[in-house]
């Protein structure tokens, strides 16, 4: 193509992504996998075909290559494609492009240039650990430690990288700038048997003459002490090196060895739970510079080769990502001053004030505010969860710690008579995710709910998902990340931030009798192998790869879930797992914890047979034909023991409540001929708490799915709107703005709850919001074509609704659904995505009754195979914004 064409193409293709991420560093794998989005208003708008070129780029020896073209390939396939030819070499940067044609043969041109760089690809790690040599004691939370070298360029370098891994959280420097904006650097593996590593180009930060590299190291999740007085070892430690190529080529190390010094800087106190300290008459604003020595600079200790591998990081880090301004602010005692953001959120805040030096500036932060107004901190358990500035008193002062984070509404400021106006203002932290859902409707307390699963998800995705983010805990616990993760990559896309927490997921993974995946990931303790926790092993891999259409997330696990499947087959020969003592229906209202109505042997063989059905499903993808029959037999095995052992002739479960009934509908555990008459048993538990739930973390999540799929979705809106305890808008009547961990975390009659166990910030019910997107709006993933290719639009208005509208950026753009209901008349908007496919189920007596922008639906030639089904009508329609409208609609 000649250049002025590719000037003029109307190329309409954007979201370039390189392994699911946008221009990514670190690329450690040989065969990427490219994906794009093609734009177009035209409807039936598909890719026929599509070129990859790709250069090696940076400068260096890398300077004026000419980019390589690849063959044309004839293909629909925009996401996840690989360059068939392609070869890469470690630490280098590459820009690539890709040209389509569509279905109309039409050439779309170069698409605009997109990047990533390559990571190690095998290469050596360059550089020594260091650290400061000393060790912190469990439960304390003792000075971060600051790290420098000076260093002379000839030139300013053509082109500089940072390659840098930590056992504790590091905050890299150069020439007195920060380097990156990204927090908690190198992230939270599990440290017994891998560590992360990332990069940076700071090719802008370096410079001819001197330079002085440093890294700011806390304890973080390594040296800090976690939950169960958990501790990987007692001394962080830091690994660095740059690598300068200048204008010849030629390639120089400045790693960190025994030529490094440490001192300690003005962060007095670090820990996750502990919060931090920072004294800012310690500041020194050169220490990264050349010529600043106000610090104590010492000999820095060099530690033993590290024997964990070391792979490169590919998910979004953690960044600040959004700031809230205080809605309110009260004088609660002398000197004492109570902040309210409005909004339980995760984060730090930005603390501004004038005093005088040595003034000490206390934070404490809380999600709730007891009987007398102060901050309620009792559920923070161990957790200090506090912050001190001592101002320098050097006029208007501002500070944010790096090394911690509180789960919070209120912050209590006392050490200042007469705080700055804007003395507080929050800054939400979480992992960098791009939004991908919305979702409103006519009912504000509905809107809140989702608005409170939001907020919940985004406290809970901080490097990790997390069960909650402010008491001691924190953790990666299993069983609330896969009743979530339905819902969370509707709201947020997490494809590699699953992927990647599925590595700690695999490592927490033990054969032998107590073995299993964790309850937690990564693993520090508690249980392996419990129902429902455990399975996240497969289920997360499995929902991640529907959602995504990303196979590596099923390669890459899939011989941890074959291992899982003999353990599980070992401990129940007779397809019943009775082995070993799990969470249950963990917080089922009413109930203490673990024990719950639903028997706990009736869960795990349910969970068994679930994770299973979805081995089998991964092996057929894989195409493990053997295993495929192998499971089949195995599943049906378990099943058929399941019904034996829990279901009566009639259809009933013993223990006779919802979550022993939403397991064996929502699992398909129940033969064809009993399923009438257990729905009706369902139906009957339902009706004795008058509709309300009384299901825990593991029915909650099955409770309105499975009821719109026996064809009560009317029961499952009466059950989500309940007001009163328990029920979601039980929270949300009570001020909630994020999901509470209990039903009855707090309740006007008895305060709080009395557990000491009692977050206001935890995502597990928050399940229902999948609902929200693909039964209320209708926007459901296709099994058979995952990661959106196909889909289905079937929303099913109900609950006095008027109006909803939800969207979800799929990978091959925006899908739409919005309705309403205007007198007698049905409106449905629906937008397909280029590239994709989906089928229309519209709620409408009669095929004539449809039409589409004003024109009979039966002549609408972008629809096929229209079918009336049980007071719907269905039929296929290809990509395009379409706008429905059924006349003669009963609500
Ligand atoms: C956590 C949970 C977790 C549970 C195990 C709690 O302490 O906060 O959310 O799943 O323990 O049952």
């Amino acid at each position: 193509m000649s250049e002025s064409a590719e000037i003029t193409a109307t190329h309409g293709l954007s979201n370039l992504l390189c392994e699911g991420l946008d221009s990514p560093r670190c690329i450690d794998t040989p065969i990427p996998r490219f994906s794009w989005r093609l734009a177009s208003e035209q409807r039936g708008c598909r890719q026929s075909a599509y070129q990859f070129r790709v250069v090696a780029s940076g400068g260096g020896a890398n300077a004026n290559q000419k980019p390589i073209e690849y063959p044309l390939i004839q293909s629909d396939q925009s996401q996840w494609v690989s360059v068939p030819g392609l070869r890469l070499d470690p630490k280098t940067r590459y820009e690539w492009q890709v040209r389509v044609w569509d279905s109309n043969g039409r050439d779309r041109g170069w698409s605009p240039k997109a990047f990533f760089e390559t990571g190690l690809l095998g290469a050596e790690w360059q550089a020594d650990w260091i650290s400061d040599g000393r060790e912190v004691r469990k439960k304390t939370a003792p000075p971060a430690r600051f790290f420098r070298k000076k260093f002379r360029l000839d030139e300013p370098p053509c082109r500089a990288t940072l390659f840098l891994s930590a056992f504790g959280v590091v905050e890299p420097w150069l020439n007195g700038r920060r380097v990156t904006d990204d927090l908690f650097l190198p992230g939270w593996p599990d440290y017994r048997k891998r560590n992360f590593y990332v990069s940076y180009d700071v090719t802008e930060l370096a410079r001819g003459g001197e330079n002085v590299v440093g890294l700011v190291l806390g304890d973080g999740w390594y040296s800090g002490t976690l939950f169960l007085d958990h501790q990987y070892d007692a001394t962080p430690k830091v690994s660095a090196w740059l690598e300068i190529v200048d204008t010849r080529g030629r390639t120089r190390i400045v790693s960190t060895d025994e030529t490094w010094k440490w001192a300690q800087g003005p962060i007095v106190a670090n820990g996750i739970y502990f919060g931090e300290t920072y004294d800012a008459r310690r500041e020194d604003e050169n220490w990264s510079t050349s010529d600043s020595n106000s610090w104590n600079w010492q000999g820095v200790v060099v530690e033993p080769k590290v024997e964990v591998p070391l792979d490169a990081r590919h998910s979004q880090p953690v960044r600040r990502i959004e700031e809230i301004v205080p809605v309110s602010v009260t004088q609660v005692g002398p000197g004492v001053f109570l902040y309210d953001l409005g909004q339980n959120m995760v984060g730090w805040v930005r603390l501004k004030v004038r005093a005088e030096s040595g003034r000490e500036i206390r934070l404490r932060f809380a999600e709730m505010r007891d009987a007398d107004g102060m901050v309620f901190t009792r559920n923070l358990r161990e957790a200090e969860a506090s912050a001190c500035y001592i101002a320098n008193g050097q006029g208007t002062e501002i500070w944010e710690p790096c090394f911690t984070f509180f789960g919070f509404r209120y912050v209590e400021v006392s050490g200042t008579d007469d705080p700055l106006e804007d003395a507080i203002t929050g800054v939400v932290i979480h992992s960098d995710l791009p939004r991908t859902g919305h979702f409103e409707c006519s009912n504000p307390l509905i809107n809140q709910l989702y608005s409170n699963t939001l907020w919940g998800q985004k406290g809970n995705f901080l490097e990790l998902p997390t069960d909650c983010p402010q008491r001691d805990e924190r953790l990666g616990w299993t069983g609330d990340a896969q009743v979530f993760c339905n819902t969370a990559h509707y709201n947020l896309s997490s494809g590699p931030f699953f992927r990647q927490w599925m590595a700690a997921v695999r490592d927490s993974f033990e054969e032998g009798k107590n073995g299993g995946y964790g309850s937690v990931a990564p693993f520090i303790g508690f249980d392996r192998g419990a129902a429902g926790w455990g399975d996240a092993g497969v289920i997360v891999p499995w929902v991640t790869w529907l959602h995504t259409g990303d196979r590596m997330i099923l390669e890459e696990n899939f011989e941890a879930v074959k291992r899982y499947v003999a353990l599980l087959e070992s401990e129940a020969p007779d397809g019943i797992r009775i082995s070993k003592e799990g969470w249950g229906d963990w917080l089922a209202p009413g109930h203490a914890p673990k024990e719950a109505p639903t028997p706990y042997v009736l869960i795990a063989t349910a969970y068994y047979a679930y994770s299973v059905q979805l081995a089998q499903r991964m092996a057929g993808i894989l195409g493990a034909s053997d295993i495929v029959g192998q499971y089949g037999d195995l599943q049906a095995k378990i099943r058929s023991a399941f019904q034996k052992e829990f279901i009566e002739g009639d259809g009933k479960i013993a223990s006779d409540e919802q979550t022993a009934y939403l397991l064996a509908l929502g699992f398909d555990l129940v033969s064809a001929e009993l399923r009438p008459g257990m729905v009706r048993y369902l139906e009957r538990a339902m009706a004795r708490k008058n509709n309300h739930l009384a299901t825990g973390f593991l029915g909650t999540p099955l409770l309105a799915p499975v009821l719109s799929e026996i064809g009560r979705t009317d029961l499952a809106y009466s059950v989500v709107l309940k007001e009163t305890y328990p029920g979601w808008l039980f929270s949300v009547k009570n001020g909630a703005t994020t999901i509470w961990e209990r039903w009855d975390s707090w309740t006007p009659e008895n305060g709080f709850n009395a557990g000491g166990m009692n977050s206001f910030n935890h995502y597990a019910y928050g399940s229902i919001v999948s609902w929200f997107y693909d039964t209320v709006a209708g926007l459901k993933l296709d099994e058979s074509y995952p990661g959106w290719k196909r889909f289905s639009v079937a929303p099913f208005p109900g609950g006095g609704l008027t109006y909803v509208k939800a969207s979800v950026e799929t990978p091959y753009g925006l899908a739409v659904s919005d309705w309403r209901i205007v007198d007698e008349r049905f409106e449905l908007a629906v937008t397909i995505p280029p590239n994709s496919q989906a089928r229309i189920s519209i709620p409408a007596p009669t095929i004539k009754s449809v039409t589409e922008s004003g024109a009979l639906l039966a002549n609408l030639k972008e629809a096929s195979h229209l079918e009336e089904v049980d007071e719907r009508i269905e039929f296929d329609l290809v990509s395009g914004s379409y706008h429905f409208t059924v006349a003669g609609f009963q609500s």
